[in-house]
């Protein structure tokens, strides 16, 4: 069962460099994923999508993933879409090819399973004759790497329904995405039409000798490229309309657009040439590194900055922010428990690669993480949720303390256990033990002790009755349990 109501399993169409995209972001959302590609080499090339993904997305984030879902590949878009609760096409971009598989697709389908077809810039209206129960397809437009950018165009055609629009924006939105419901059918949607203007100006200045391919990456990556990541457009140029805003923006730049600045209405032929000369600059750009090498560092750039916009609650930050609070929400409190009364299982995780220093062992303040994530899904446990913080309520660490006492290292499968020490209405002290799941050495502890805070007021308050009910419920069976010895250590130096 996935972590996601109602969302159990879907099926996917096509798996090629969007299609992969899909698989992964399903995948790693715990959805289990039914694929169905013509093409033998699809399996490989999905595995390194899948690849690509699971790395970049433990460095996207360190809120509790779910476990990962079971990937199937089928013979036949009817199999592909059995027992699924949703439908992503992701076949090539021809009118015909898309007919044919959604036909077939539809007609093996639950009559209530919604379809989204990822094309770039055919029409809804086109796509969904010939299928069974048309009203359920809706375009969902992504972008590429589907499992990294959030942005997802949803476009209903003439006989798409509301209900449709509104399951596609479900579960788009449970799985980390961020959809724009577009009013209107329009060739190429709102990104892509915005893109190819650029993409053709680009081409022109290449054809006619101005600029290189790197020449006019550079003019974007240095400059407008950094805002547009979080501004778009338009609310950067009422900022550049300075205190007159907007309408003295237009009324300073709005001439200009007459000059003869752009050839947007005409495309350059791509001739022979002009194909060549484009390729030639850019694998000189690309400087001998392969595709692989390159998704890899596209993906570490896009992370810092949903990262850098995470820190500043804006734009792709905010989808991060409000993504990593659902996953904490779903992420379950292990509840295989060691022993009935023992302390509790409070996290499993793997050692992220990015948490070695250069001894090549878990650097120390990931120790302090790694116990952080312990008392945080405690806190869950005892109901401190989404819905609790945006009350004004939390618990906040006053004071804590780590001991070091054995290494590990990157991939260690590892899991952290909580001993309640005491609590009193306002105050809750734990202790958490680090271990190594190979062998259950004890690699480091931490002692906490958390102060219940009203947020608004900036002072400690009582808890609730409930959440202190829950808590004493843990305490009680553990205050027969011995004191661990590294509890209420300083550090230990000879004082002065
Ligand atoms: N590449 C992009 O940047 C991008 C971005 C957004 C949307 N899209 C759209 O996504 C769709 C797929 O594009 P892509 O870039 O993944 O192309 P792709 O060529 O990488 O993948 C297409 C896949 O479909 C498979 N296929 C061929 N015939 C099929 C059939 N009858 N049934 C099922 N699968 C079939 C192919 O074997 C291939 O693996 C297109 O509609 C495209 O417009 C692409």
């Amino acid at each position: 069962m996935s972590p996601i109501r109602g969302l159990d399993r879907v099926g996917l169409l096509g798996g090629g460099v969007i299609g992969g995209g899909w698989a992964a972001r399903f995948l790693l959302n715990g959805v289990d994923v039914t694929l169905y590609d013509p093409d033998p080499e699809s399996p490989r090339k999905v595995g390194e999508v899948v690849a690509n993904a699971r790395r970049a997305f433990a460095k996207l984030t360190m809120a509790p993933l779910p476990a990962e879902g079971t990937l199937t590949f089928v013979q036949s878009p009817e199999e592909a879409v059995v027992g699924v609760d949703f439908v992503q096409e992701s076949a090539p971009e021809r009118l015909d090819v898309k007919r044919a598989i959604l036909g077939r697709a539809s007609a093996a389908a639950a009559p209530s399973v919604v379809f989204g077809s990822s094309t770039s810039g055919l029409l809804p209206t086109e796509i969904q004759q010939g299928m069974t129960s048309p009203e359920r397809l809706v375009v969902g437009h992504p972008f590429n790497p589907v499992y990294l950018l959030p942005l997802v165009e949803i476009c209903g055609g003439a006989s798409t329904s509301e209900a449709a629009k509104a399951r596609a924006v479900e579960v788009y939105s449970a799985i980390g995405m961020r959809p724009l419901v577009l009013g209107k059918e329009i060739d190429g949607f709102v990104a892509d039409r915005l893109l190819e203007a650029l993409w053709r100006e680009a081409l022109w200045l290449v054809n006619d000798g101005i600029a290189t391919t790197e020449q006019i990456d550079d003019a974007i990556r240095f400059g407008a490229g950094l805002r547009w990541s979080f501004m778009g457009t338009f609310l950067v140029y009422r900022i550049a309309g300075g205190e007159a805003g907007m309408r003295h923006f237009m009324a300073q730049f709005g001439p200009a657009l007459k000059w003869p600045w752009t050839k947007l209405m005409d495309v350059p032929e791509l001739t022979d040439e002009l194909v060549d000369h484009i390729v030639e600059q850019s694998d000189e750009q690309a400087d001998g590194r392969s595709i692989r090498e390159l998704e890899a560092l596209r993906d570490d750039c896009l992370v810092a900055v949903m990262q850098g916009l995470r820190s500043a609650d804006y734009g792709a930050g905010t989808v991060l922010a409000d993504y990593e609070r659902a996953l904490f929400d779903r992420s379950p409190v292990p509840d295989e428990q060691p022993n009935a009364d023992g302390p509790l299982l409070t996290h499993t995780t793997r050692i992220p690669s990015d948490w070695v220093d250069y001894n090549g062992h878990t650097n120390d303040s990931r120790y302090a993480q790694l116990s952080c994530d312990a008392s945080d899904a405690f806190l869950r446990r005892i109901g401190m949720d989404a819905e609790y913080l945006g009350n004004g309520h939390s618990w906040f660490t006053v004071e804590s303390h780590i001991s070091y006492l054995a290494q590990s290292g990157a991939g260690d499968a590892v899991y952290v256990t909580t001993q309640v020490l005491s609590f009193d209405p306002k105050r809750l002290h734990v202790f958490n033990r680090m271990h190594l799941a190979a062998d259950d050495t004890l690699m480091a502890t931490g002692e906490h002790l958390y102060l219940h805070v009203d947020t608004e007021a900036g002072k400690a308050v009582p808890a609730p009755d409930d959440m202190l009910e829950r808590i004493a419920a843990v305490a009680t069976p553990h205050a027969k349990l011995d004191q661990p010895v590294q509890a209420g250590r300083f550090v230990g130096a000879p004082r002065r």
